[in-house]
């Protein structure tokens, strides 16, 4: 998700999280906006990376975000959602998809009428994370909206919400209908989660968690792509989270999270992660 003025005015934090992976074969860009001629402008300049995809976020609940009128603050004007896709759609050929919420709060759930201005967009696709703006991420993901769009919409609908594991994937596919589903909270710390969710749906039985040195040695992994990335200070201070959610659910885990924090370099992670594997000399 990057922002659509920052994208306009070349900023140097903003171009940072266009970077692509060598192995990224699909490359999907979201923008968040709240005109129609930012957004073109945006995607204008955005086709010099190449992006497979253009998502309009429409689901975002960050507070500088609504205040400059982005992200869900657009389920209150859905007509803006319709001139702002069409706007995106003028300046490329690519797809153009949007990501919605149930509604801003529980008084006004709009989620069907904020698809519908999608499609009259020309939106290739519609993912809802049913939930409104209000309820952020607390209480349950409404499952049966997603079901009650995916009977209404013409293009392919993609679940979010409350996946935690593969048996949740499929029980949203059940549920709903849906057409995809999107990892957010459940793929933290756990890569993973995608290949046992494609085994899982071709019929597999559920896979065993991944183990903790599978776990930790990806992390490190992890750790060292962030570091070509952005450097070691940085890279370091970046992973100190993730190395939290890699560790959940392993025996340990609170003992190597309490010393993941204070983590500075790659050398402190390895040999962090060195000990614990070989656990009687760990803390
Ligand atoms: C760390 C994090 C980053 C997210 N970034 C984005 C984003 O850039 N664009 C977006 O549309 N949603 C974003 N989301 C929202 C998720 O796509 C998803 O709709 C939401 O987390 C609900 O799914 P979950 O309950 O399975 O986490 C993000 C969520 C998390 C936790």
């Amino acid at each position: 998700m990057v922002s659509a003025e920052g994208i306009v005015r070349d900023n140097e934090k903003t171009l940072e999280l266009l970077h692509r992976g060598d192995n990224e074969k699909l490359f999907a860009v979201q923008i968040f906006v709240s005109d129609p001629a930012t957004a073109a402008k945006a995607v204008r300049k955005l086709t010099v990376h190449r992006p497979d995809l253009f998502d309009l976020n429409c689901g975002c609940s960050v507070p500088k975000v609504l205040k400059g009128g982005c992200g869900a603050a657009l389920l209150r004007v859905p007509y803006k959602i319709t001139a702002i896709l069409q706007a995106m759609r003028e300046e490329t050929e690519r797809p153009v998809t949007v990501k919605l919420r149930s509604g801003w709060d529980q008084n006004s759930i709009n989620y069907l009428d904020c698809a519908g201005a999608a499609e009259q967009g020309g939106a290739a696709m519609v993912c809802l994370h049913p939930r409104t703006r209000s309820q952020g991420f607390s209480g349950r993901a409404r499952l049966d909206d997603l079901r009650v769009l995916k009977m209404h919409c013409t293009v392919p609908v993609i679940g979010s919400g409350d996946l935690f594991s593969p048996v949740d994937a499929l029980k949203m596919f059940q549920a709903s209908n849906c057409d995809g589903i999107m990892y957010a909270r459940g793929a933290l710390g756990n890569p993973f989660i995608f290949t046992a969710t494609k085994k899982l749906l071709r019929g597999a039985r559920e896979a065993a968690p991944a183990s903790a040195r599978l776990r930790l040695e990806t992390a490190l992994q992890q750790l060292r792509h962030t570091v070509e990335l952005m450097g070691e200070q940085r890279a370091c201070k970046e992973m100190r989270k993730h190395f939290c959610y890699y560790s959940k659910g392993i025996t340990g885990g609170a003992e190597l999270r309490a010393l993941a924090v204070r983590a500075r370099s790659i050398e402190d992670y390895e040999n962090l992660v060195e000990r614990f594997l070989h656990q009687d000399s760990f803390t």
